[in-house]
This record gives C-alpha cells, sequence and structure tokens, in this order.
C-alpha cells in the first residue's frame, strides 16, 4: 500500500468508527455512506415507494433479466424465508444481473433497503423499513458478502 493509501484508510477508519471502510471500486470516486446515518445534503431520505419507481422499477416491474418481479408472490417467496437482512445485503452488493445498488451508487444503505421492502411487502412480505438493528444486521451481511466476492475474484487471478 502507497503512503497516500495508508493515510486514506486511517482517516476512513476514523471517520465511520472503526467499521472497516468498504473497497471501492474504480472510479466511484467518494464513499458513499453505508450506514444509518442521514445521507449529508439530503434533506430527507426518499421512501421505498419513491426509490423503486426511479430506480428499480425499471427491471423489477417486468422481472427483466430474471429480477423477482414486483408484485409477485412466486418470484419472491424464496427471498421473503431468506430473510430481509440477507436479501437486502445481496441487492446491495449485487448478485449476477442485478447492479450494486441498482446501479445507483449515490442511493444509502437505508433508502435501497426501503425499497426492498416496498417490493417484498407487494409480493406478501410483512417487512417493515429497517430501524437501526435492522440497518446494522444489512450492513454487516454486506461486509461479509463483499469479502466473499472479493475472495472468489482473488481465486481467479
Ligand atoms: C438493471 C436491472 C435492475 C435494476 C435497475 C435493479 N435490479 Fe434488483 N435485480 C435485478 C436482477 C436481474 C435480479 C436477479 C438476480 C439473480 O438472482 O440472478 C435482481 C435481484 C434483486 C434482489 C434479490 C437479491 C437476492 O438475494 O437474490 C433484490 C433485493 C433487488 N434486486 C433489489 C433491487 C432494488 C432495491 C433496486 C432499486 C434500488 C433494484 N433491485 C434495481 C435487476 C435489477
Amino acid at each position: 500500500m502507497k503512503e497516500r493509501d495508508v493515510l486514506l484508510a486511517a482517516m476512513l477508519g476514523l471517520a465511520i468508527g472503526g467499521c472497516s471502510a468498504p473497497p471501492q471500486r474504480a472510479g466511484q470516486a467518494t464513499p458513499a455512506p453505508d450506514v444509518a446515518a442521514p445521507a449529508a445534503g439530503k434533506a430527507a431520505l426518499n421512501s421505498g415507494e419513491q426509490v423503486y419507481r426511479e430506480v428499480c422499477m425499471a427491471c423489477h416491474a417486468t422481472g427483466i433479466a430474471g429480477a423477482p418481479k414486483f408484485g409477485n408472490r412466486g418470484d419472491w417467496e424464496k427471498l421473503i424465508a431468506e430473510g430481509q437482512a440477507i436479501v437486502t445485503a445481496h441487492g446491495w452488493v449485487g448478485v449476477r444481473a442485478m447492479p450494486p445498488r441498482g446501479g445507483r451508487p449515490d442511493l444509502t444503505q437505508e433508502e435501497f433497503a426501503r425499497a426492498v421492502v416496498w417490493m417484498a411487502r407487494s409480493a406478501g412480505a410483512d417487512w417493515q423499513d429497517p430501524d437501526a438493528a435492522m440497518l446494522h444486521a444489512i450492513h454487516e451481511e454486506a461486509e461479509d458478502r463483499r469479502e466473499e466476492l472479493e475472495k472468489k475474484e482473488h481465486d481467479d487471478d
């Protein structure tokens, strides 16, 4: 690691209170907040429905590339059984044709999670907009998932 990177890592570590800093993909300038704190510069978080309409609907309304369809209980049954934290984290990190954060790096984890709730509820789940405990669980799952995926990438080298 270059000296600058070490410094940067140290600063990030401080800034987010000792959580490991999420590794950034090339081309992503600033790390998006990954925790429950409201995003700086945003008046209020968007609702799950707003985020869904703006971002997720493009694929999830019709089920493009195998995306679980809005309102389709069959598509969501297994996901709902897997549980809110896991499914939200996997969508957040990205899975197969599902781009990380639905392709919108500016979304907060909380907004993303709300959109997942909006879709899951359309298909029969009783999930609620995430509280602090749920957001923490999602964050932890997402970190685990990211590590798993990175290990796989390295195995391919
Ligand atoms: C470019 C198309 C696209 C967009 C936009 C998109 N998704 Fe997806 N999503 C997919 C596809 C395709 C899958 C199925 C991936 C698979 O399992 O192969 C998926 C799967 C998921 C899953 C299930 C993850 C799992 O555990 O299998 C969740 C949750 C999800 N999306 C949430 C969202 C949310 C929330 C948004 C909007 C913020 C969004 N998606 C936007 C294509 C998209």
